[in-house]
């Protein structure tokens, strides 16, 4: 079974409460999603192995660490993702970016795909998929599966608010995902939004109704 892990760092819930709050338009929105998601990156990329290098200071030499093998990727959901890899590229700005576009049907809350487009060495990579919103879980799923069947191997979900409904779905479907969010909201409405969860993150980020 996969692990979730709620990131609970003063400075990721102080923004979350603003980002929640209906009265935030859609500008400071988008700078508090960005900041937000820079400091999650921070964390899932807490488990990045390590090895050693020696380095010649001013005074002599110091025994320090770099980053080895896998290089991350982000993949981002089309299109509330978008509102996230500016802040998660600033922290590692030489990762990749994937795009995939799903939708939620209206009616039958399931995603459909409408775009894909990945980086060729993504095999070599850990991705980290990033969608601010987590409800039902189908988007995630989905686009985790993609991934996939394209061989992809070492994947991480990354989101603002999840649905309990939404963390059972990838678990399910992906016992080997990890997930990573800064709130696990209390249930989704008949609409399939989570409540209390933000609204429609897709059109607070760009101003849509
Ligand atoms: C939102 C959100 C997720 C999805 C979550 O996107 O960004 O992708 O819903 O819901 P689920 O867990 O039930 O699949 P939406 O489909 O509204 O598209 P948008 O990002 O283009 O607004
Ligand atoms: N998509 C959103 O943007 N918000 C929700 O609460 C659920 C799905």
């Amino acid at each position: 079974m996969s692990q979730v892990f709620v990131l609970d760092h003063p400075m990721i819930q102080h923004k979350l409460t603003y980002i929640r709050s209906e009265e935030t338009g859609p500008k400071e929105f988008r700078e508090l999603v960005e900041e937000v998601a820079m400091l999650m990156a921070y964390e899932v990329t807490r488990d990045l192995p390590l090895e050693d290098v020696v380095v010649k200071t001013p005074v002599g030499e110091a025994k320090c660490k770099v980053i080895s093998g896998r290089k991350v990727a982000f993949v981002p959901i089309l299109r509330a993702g978008l509102g996230m890899v500016g802040g998660m590229l600033k922290l590692i700005p030489a990762a990749k970016v994937g795009h995939i576009g799903l939708y939620r049907d209206p009616e039958t809350l399931e995603p459909v795909e409408y775009y894909c487009k990945l980086p060729t060495d993504l095999t070599e990579r850990e991705l980290i998929v990033i969608d601010p919103m987590l409800a039902t879980g189908g988007s995630a799923a989905a686009a985790i599966r993609f991934l996939k069947e394209r061989g992809v191997k070492n994947i991480k979900l990354t989101c603002l608010i999840a649905a309990p409904e939404g963390i059972k779905r990838v678990q399910d479907e992906h016992p080997d995902v990890n997930i990573y969010v800064a709130a696990v909201d209390e249930k989704l409405n008949d609409h399939g939004y989570i409540v209390p969860g933000l609204g429609d993150a897709g059109d607070r980020l760009f101003g849509t109704k």
